[in-house]
């Protein structure tokens, strides 16, 4: 089949009362379009066209793949017109036409579209849905016979047609090439001066052609007009990721208050706290425990990893039975052995952790190499930056730190040393010494007594 598909990103989406394009909003951490785009492409179209306009360039340069053709249009005047002006694009054969702000279209719907298409000989096909609940759809009109005839768009609709007609428009069409001439003949819209694409219907319909809607699941059609829509869809998107972990062997506390993206993959009897995010490409290994308040993204765990409450991993990797956490920050580029110990008020950026180091308080760990067995005090810190630049800290296995010490890069604590409580390195420390850095301690005697003699 060589199918081509046309994807509707051009208007203004007033209602949202956005300065973001409305296609560009997101749900659960991705561009309802992106949403739109990843639902078409497993169907392999030989040609995948986005029309864009309102924030054209914006919006291209943010779902942007070689699959993809843009075409611009130029004014908005309306969808009718949108498809005509990606129409020059398009190959011989079916059209699949969706809109871009509806992100709940599932692959599985379009090919059951797609099949019924093929095996009907309809010229046109699209989907429809009944749900009273849903407003601002198109009304399908079918005549006494039972055949569509027209789609009335909600505000244009009479009490009567509203009353009679209850199968709404689902936005989502096949149509055969050879009816694209059809967009010529769509008038506009007197009240709202748009040309509205489902007037094909109508055209269609009069032309004696096969034409047909079908049934689909009311959640796959909603649109995202409204901030409150935004809401809905997302949610309803929320759901459908965490049903499909929990099926998969993941307990939830608090399903409701949990969020997980779409690409995340969680293994099974891991157990997830609420008020926890879990986003982009992040891959959770089984039997982790991830505690509350905790937000991970595009980071990998191992087996069995804890995540004390209100954490934040960005872009990290966790080995294997190490536990990170309460109120820890894992920033960007941060890669942790097996069995370490990452604790309160520790910040890690761009290091390594070897297996079974412990940097259990209060640490800031920056740019540093760091070896197994390690033992970071309590209030370390690397000074990695000068201001203008960036410096590396090697501390290799079997380092003890002491509560305190501020480490000077670039600097290396080699195997098994010793660095004293509170000292300052700034010189390397060989194998199995012991730095101390400090002013000897002096005991004045009797001192106290003195001064309050004095201040009399
Ligand atoms: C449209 C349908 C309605 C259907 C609903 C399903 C029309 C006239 N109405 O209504 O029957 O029930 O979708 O969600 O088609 N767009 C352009 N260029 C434009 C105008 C719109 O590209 O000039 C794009 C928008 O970015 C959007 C899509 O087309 O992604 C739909 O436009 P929108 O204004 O949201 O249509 P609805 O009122 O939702
Ligand atoms: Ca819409």
């Amino acid at each position: 089949m060589n199918l081509s598909v046309v994807i509707l990103a051009a208007g203004m989406g007033k209602r949202m009362k956005s300065g973001i394009p409305k296609v560009l909003h997101e749900t659960l951490g991705k561009p309802m379009l992106q949403h739109v785009i990843d639902a078409v492409t497993p169907l392999k179209p030989a040609r995948t066209v986005v029309v864009v306009g309102n924030g054209a360039d914006e919006v291209r340069k943010r779902v942007a793949a070689s699959h993809l053709t843009f075409v611009v249009q130029e004014r908005l005047l309306g969808t009718g017109n949108a498809l005509a002006v990606a129409a020059k694009e398009l190959n011989r054969g079916p059209v699949l036409v969706l809109n871009g702000d509806g992100p709940l279209i599932t692959t599985g719907t379009l090919r059951k579209l797609l099949t019924r298409h093929r095996r009907s000989g309809n010229a046109l096909s699209f989907l429809s849905f009944a749900d009273d609940s849903m407003a601002g759809y198109g009304r399908i009109i079918r005549d006494p016979g039972g055949r569509v005839s027209a789609i009335v768009e909600d505000k244009h609709a009479t009490p009567s047609e509203k009353r009679k007609f209850t199968e709404l428009n689902g936005g989502v069409y096949v149509i055969e090439s050879a009816e694209l001439g059809c967009l010529d003949r769509i008038s506009r819209n007197r009240d709202s001066g748009e040309y509205y694409l489902t007037d094909i219907v109508n055209i269609v319909s009069g032309s004696g052609k096969r034409l047909d809607a079908y049934r689909c699941p009311p959640e796959e059609i909603r649109g995202v007009n409204t901030r409150e829509d935004l809401y809905e869809v997302t949610e309803i998107m929320r759901k459908r990721v965490i049903a499909k972990w929990m099926k998969r062997g993941v307990t939830f506390m608090d399903p409701g208050r949990t969020v997980v993206h779409a690409p995340v993959s969680i293994g099974r009897d891991t157990v997830i706290y609420p008020d926890t995010y879990i986003e982009g490409e992040t891959a959770i290994g089984r039997n982790c425990i991830i505690y509350p308040g905790v937000r991970i993204c595009n980071s990998t765990l191992g087996e069995g990893v804890i995540i004390k409450d209100n954490t934040l991993i960005e872009e990290s990797r966790i080995g294997k039975g190490s536990s990170v956490g309460p109120f820890a920050h894992l920033r960007p580029m941060s890669v942790i052995g097996r069995d370490a110990r990452i604790g309160n008020f520790v910040e890690i950026k761009k290091s390594t952790i070897g297996h079974g180091t412990k940097a259990s308080h209060l640490t800031y760990l920056g740019d540093a190499v760091v070896g197994s067995n390690v033992n970071i005090g309590a209030g370390t810190i690397t000074c990695n930056y000068d201001g203008r630049n960036k410096f590396r800290t090697v501390i290799e296995s079997g380092v003890f730190i002491g509560s305190d010490s501020q480490l000077i890069a670039p600097v290396t604590i080699h195997r098994n040393a010793y660095v004293a409580a509170g000292a300052t390195i700034t010189k390397d420390v060989p194998p199995g010494s012991l730095a101390i850095s400090r002013a000897k301690q002096q005991n004045l005697k009797n001192w106290a007594k003195k001064k309050r003699l004095k201040d009399k």
